[in-house]
């Protein structure tokens, strides 16, 4: 990787705890290479490669809104956020799944890097542990696998912190309120705290990094809690599952659609919808500070 290459990571899931990673790498400006890592959100089809995964969403109803309603293995109505931060970058959407390449895509003019996001793969199982054991082996292997990233040589690094996981339609069936369930966000925000403190850490140490940290945690409650300017009509309950919130039943074919899916923050039970996955996207490329410190992502790739 070159001394302009950057990197994307990201914790924007419902489940567990997830993480997303992307590298982007641009040695050449009229060269955009994109490395995305991570999670279900941003996993454009890897787990179709994988026969033994429980893991997937290659069929309807998602990707009803993609082109040609064609499931792309993508968990969500149309595009995700991999994607989206990939055509804020210039690209037309996410670099294929990495297994799918082979050795004559690697060297074609239009290579544009590869996706290694896998569902599942960042789900961390919490279970008997406390809250402080669970911060520091996530911090932990944060450090260590941004370690090996600025050892590859990449020097530009943008990561969106966790989600209010709490407020996911899979964790609200569990507050009779209908609520979110408190601590799981208390989790997400002390977890960004760590993740600021541990940024600030690593630029200390090696001088010529740059990163962008987004607040994920904020830019969704602040959708929550104020959805109508962005077109949210229904912050709570999934557009394609079944039972209460639509969060009993993953979106398989037999599970109930809504019709206005622009107007839903949640696909399934765990997941954006396209509409709310380009918001995330667009608000970290041109955020303000309350969303993403110390500089946004349009500001991270021009640096
Ligand atoms: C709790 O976390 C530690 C890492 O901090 C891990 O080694 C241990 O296996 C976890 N315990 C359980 C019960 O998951
Ligand atoms: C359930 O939601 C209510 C708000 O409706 C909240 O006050 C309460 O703390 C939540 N319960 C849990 C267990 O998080
Ligand atoms: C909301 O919907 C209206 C009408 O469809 C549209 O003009 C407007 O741009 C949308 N706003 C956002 C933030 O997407």
């Amino acid at each position: 990787m070159a001394n302009k290459s950057w990197v994307v990571l990201s914790l924007v899931l419902c489940v567990a705890v997830a993480v997303a990673v992307a590298v982007v790498s641009a040695s050449d400006p009229g060269l955009q290479l994109i490395f995305v890592l991570g999670d279900s959100t941003a996993d454009v089809g890897t787990n179709n490669f994988l026969p033994t995964s429980m893991v997937r969403a290659d069929f309807p109803h998602n990707g009803i809104d993609f082109p040609s309603s064609k499931p792309t293995g993508r968990f969500s109505n149309g595009l995700n956020s991999a994607d989206f931060l990939a055509q804020m970058l210039g690209l037309k959407r996410s670099p294929p799944p990495f297994l799918s390449l082979n050795a004559r895509s690697l060297r074609k003019k239009r290579f544009s890097g590869a996706n290694f996001a896998s569902g599942g793969s960042g789900l961390l199982d919490i279970t008997g542990n406390t809250s402080e054991e669970f911060l520091s082996s996530l911090e932990l292997a944060y450090e260590n696998h941004l370690k090996s990233l600025i050892d590859l040589g990449a020097r530009k690094f943008g990561i969106i912190s966790v989600a209010p996981i709490g407020c996911c339609p899979s964790q609200r069936i569990h507050n009779t309120t209908g609520g979110c369930l408190e601590g799981l966000n208390e989790l997400a925000v002390a977890f960004h705290a760590r993740l600021d403190a541990l940024m600030l850490k690593l630029s200390s140490e090696c001088k010529d990094i740059k990163y962008a940290l987004g607040n994920a945690f904020e830019m969704t409650v602040n959708v929550i809690q104020n959805p109508f300017p962005f077109n949210f009509t229904q912050v709570e309950a999934a557009c394609c599952g079944a039972g209460k919130l639509n969060a009993k039943s993953f979106c398989i074919p037999s599970a109930k659609l809504c019709s206005n899916r622009n107007n839903y923050l949640f696909w399934d039970l765990f997941h954006p919808t396209q509409a709310a996955s380009k918001l995330a996207a667009v608000t970290l490329f041109n955020g303000g500070t309350q969303f993403v410190t110390p500089i946004n992502f349009a500001q991270l790739a021009k640096a």
